[in-house]
């Protein structure tokens, strides 16, 4: 069984009642095992965590991320940090060559990381390496929560419900992207079949595991109706009793568990001011469903 207690050593707040931790009083570029594990145990216990001030290089950012699990390839390569294919840029910044070096405006829609395969990512981390002064605050949405609220009789009518996802649909129905899509894409990306109410693998906690962008069907219901269900589910779950949302400075550390989390970026103001994150996942597991 996993832990569900952050060890009490850890100072910790809570990012909204009920939902999420800033852990204080942590140098995660320095910390030794014993204290990465608490961090660890406290995500898993919280959903998501904020440490703040923090100084890290890709090597560190690589030894944090493996004491969350095996960390995930990116989808889009051509945006991660040279020599470490495990970080990702999001960024609005460009080259010489007026060349972008990094994904920008990608992670805006309330989403769920890499829902269009098989095995979506356990977790996301955030590191912020240069933010803008106002703007572009990351929101995430409490689905937990947002699932127990439900009455029993609309938990009832959600609980079997399956959701087709693709990244190919995602792509095609947005106004701006940076994917191309080839035959490589579609091969590697086939969409998938995804329960809409997520059991969590650790403690059987369910989340209204709703999302935007892959989501192409809702099996046995027409599109008409499948997507006034998720606009619907959308507006509930970010109603801001459920919604934390992160304003960025320089050096903070975020990140969420995938698997009982919605979020999504937000602009700012791109002309004036420059972003650069690195992002980097952690390997998960295939979506559990509500037993049947
Ligand atoms: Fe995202």
């Amino acid at each position: 069984m996993q832990q569900t207690q952050a060890p009490a050593e850890l100072a910790i707040e809570p990012l909204k009642p009920g939902f999420g931790a800033q852990i204080f009083d942590v140098d995660l570029q320095s910390a030794d095992e014993e204290t990465l594990a608490k961090v660890v145990a406290a995500f898993h216990a919280h959903g998501a965590i904020l440490l703040r001030n923090q100084t890290m290089k890709p090597d560190d950012l690589m030894r944090f991320i493996h004491a969350f699990g095996e960390p995930e390839l990116h989808t889009q390569t051509k945006f991660c940090l040279p020599g470490y294919p495990h970080i990702f840029k999001i960024s609005n910044m460009e080259d010489e060559n007026g060349e972008p070096i990094g994904a920008h405006n990608d992670g805006l829609g309330w989403h769920t990381d890499y829902s269009y395969k098989e095995e979506p990512v356990m977790c996301t981390m955030l590191y912020a390496v240069t933010v803008p002064e106002e703007g572009g605050d990351t929101l995430l949405a409490d689905q937990v929560s947002a699932y127990n609220d439900l009455p029993e009789d609309e938990k009832a009518f959600l609980d079997p419900l399956k959701v087709h996802h693709s990244l190919v649909h995602f792509i095609e129905n947005r106004d701006f992207n940076s994917y191309e899509i080839t035959d490589e894409l579609r091969q590697e990306n086939p969409d998938v079949i995804h329960p809409l109410i997520r059991v969590h693998p650790a403690d059987g906690r369910k989340a209204l595991w709703v999302s935007t962008g892959t989501v192409k069907h809702i099996l046995g219901m027409d599109d008409d109706e499948a997507f006034k269900l998720v606009d619907r589910l959308v507006d509930y779950i970010t109603q801001d009793k459920y919604v934390f949302a992160h304003k960025w400075q320089k050096g903070d550390l975020l990140m969420w568990d995938n698997r009982c989390t919605l979020h999504t970026g937000t602009r700012y103001d791109d002309k004036k001011y420059q972003r650069m994150a690195h992002r980097l996942w952690v390997k998960g597991d295939k979506p559990i469903p509500v037993a049947e």
